[in-house]
């Protein structure tokens, strides 16, 4: 698993470049144009290596780096500075003495940039006795609804839980009803839309971690959606991406279903995912309609097409197409199918267990835990 990586660096096309080098590396980063940004996000998401751009001069490169060096969240976090050019000496020995780890100038190749965060990030989990800490986020998206989304999510996440292979987080932001809920037989109390409401961006983990709910014979912990419309009108968008934030520090792997959504609320999140999941169905309408969000996400939305992982699922019986027929008219690979399950689907719903758990043979079951395979490797 790669490291958090923060990149602070005022001009878009470097910032990027270094965003898109780092990722091709498997790191996770956000990255951010100013240093109170760089702030926030650096107290909320504790990176492992904080890289920043001091060549400009609206910028007050050393200040920040102090900033940093005062949280106390970042006390084993690295600073990695990134300068114009090889100045002079007195450059250096400010930037050390502010509070940097290492300096490296352009020109630069991006790679190279990759290169020395993955060597520092293994140095930074030694040092800190980890072997791992950014969590993964994989969402769950469809281009139209009732084709399974939720189904394939819920079911793909307590495979993930059902493997032990670290802790795992499944969040509902499908507004304003969620409905993972009764699929895993629970209510909360607390969902996202409480924890999304309000004024300010300020979200911490103990805020975070006081909405989850718990299943422990699931062995995940959920964030779950509104069963109140009036509580979802509520949302401040601006909360939702820190708090996927926090997320990200609190389990290996954090599932997220958005639905059918394309908002000011989604967009960020699958934008900073490391995985999207697009469930569809084997009818023209989902296929044209997956088409166009391709397109909008490979264009417009600035969403990288490497992430997207599409996933058939008969969830109404096979209609009239084959899995090679439904990747002939997207253009692209479909990695798993799930086939038609009948009744026990909504059997299992009914009685609020995931059909991983209470029918893990059948064929259904065995494929989400393909898909969980997969989504993990
Ligand atoms: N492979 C399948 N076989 C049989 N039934 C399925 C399958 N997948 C999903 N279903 C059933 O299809 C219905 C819709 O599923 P689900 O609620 O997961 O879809 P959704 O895409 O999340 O819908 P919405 O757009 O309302 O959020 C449910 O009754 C579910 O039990
Ligand atoms: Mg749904």
């Amino acid at each position: 698993m790669g490291a958090r990586v923060l990149v602070v660096d005022p001009d878009a096309a470097s910032r990027k470049s270094s965003r898109e080098a780092l990722e091709a590396f498997g790191h996770a980063v956000i990255a951010v144009p100013d240093p109170v940004l760089a702030l926030e996000v650096g107290r909320t998401d504790t990176p492992d290596i904080i890289v920043v751009a001091t060549s400009h001069s609206s910028f007050n490169a050393l200040g920040l780096f102090a900033q940093l060096r005062q949280a106390p969240a970042l006390s084993t976090t690295f600073i990695l500075a990134l300068a114009p050019r090889a100045g002079q000496l007195s450059d250096l020995q400010a930037a050390f003495a502010a509070g940097a780890d290492d300096y490296v100038t352009r020109p630069l190749d991006y790679r190279e940039l990759a290169i020395r965060v993955t060597a520092l990030a293994t140095r930074v989990k030694q040092l800190r006795g980890q072997s791992a800490t950014a969590g993964r986020l994989i969402t769950f998206f469809s281009a139209k609804g009732g084709v399974g989304t939720t189904s394939v999510c819920v079911n793909t996440s307590a495979s993930v839980a059902c493997s032990r292979n670290g802790p795992v987080i499944l969040a509902d932001l499908v507004l304003p009803l969620g409905s993972v809920g009764y699929m895993v037989g629970m209510d909360a109390h607390w969902t996202i839309a409480d924890l999304a409401s309000g004024e300010g961006t300020d979200v911490d983990r103990s805020l975070v971690e006081s909405h989850l709910t718990t299943r422990s014979e699931i062995g995940m912990r959920m964030l779950l959606g509104p069963r109140d419309p009036e509580k979802a009108q509520k949302v401040t968008p601006a909360r939702v991406e820190p708090i996927f934030r926090a997320l990200r520090n609190m389990a290996s792997w954090i599932f997220v279903d958005i639905g059918r959504t394309l908002s000011r609320i989604s967009l960020p999140i699958l934008s900073m995912s490391d995985r999207i999941v697009m469930v569809v169905s084997p009818d023209t309408a989902c296929l044209q309609l997956t088409k166009v969000c391709l397109n909008y996400f490979g264009t417009s939305g600035g969403i990288n097409l490497d992430r997207v992982v599409l996933v058939a699922n008969w969830a109404v019986g096979r209609g009239h197409m084959g899995k090679s027929d439904m990747e002939e008219a997207l253009g692209r690979p479909i990695e798993v199918l799930i086939p038609y399950g009948g009744d026990s689907f909504t059997a299992a719903t009914n009685q609020g267990i995931p059909l991983v758990y209470k029918e893990p043979e059948c064929g259904p079951a065995l494929q989400f835990g393909e898909l969980a395979r997969y989504l993990t490797k």
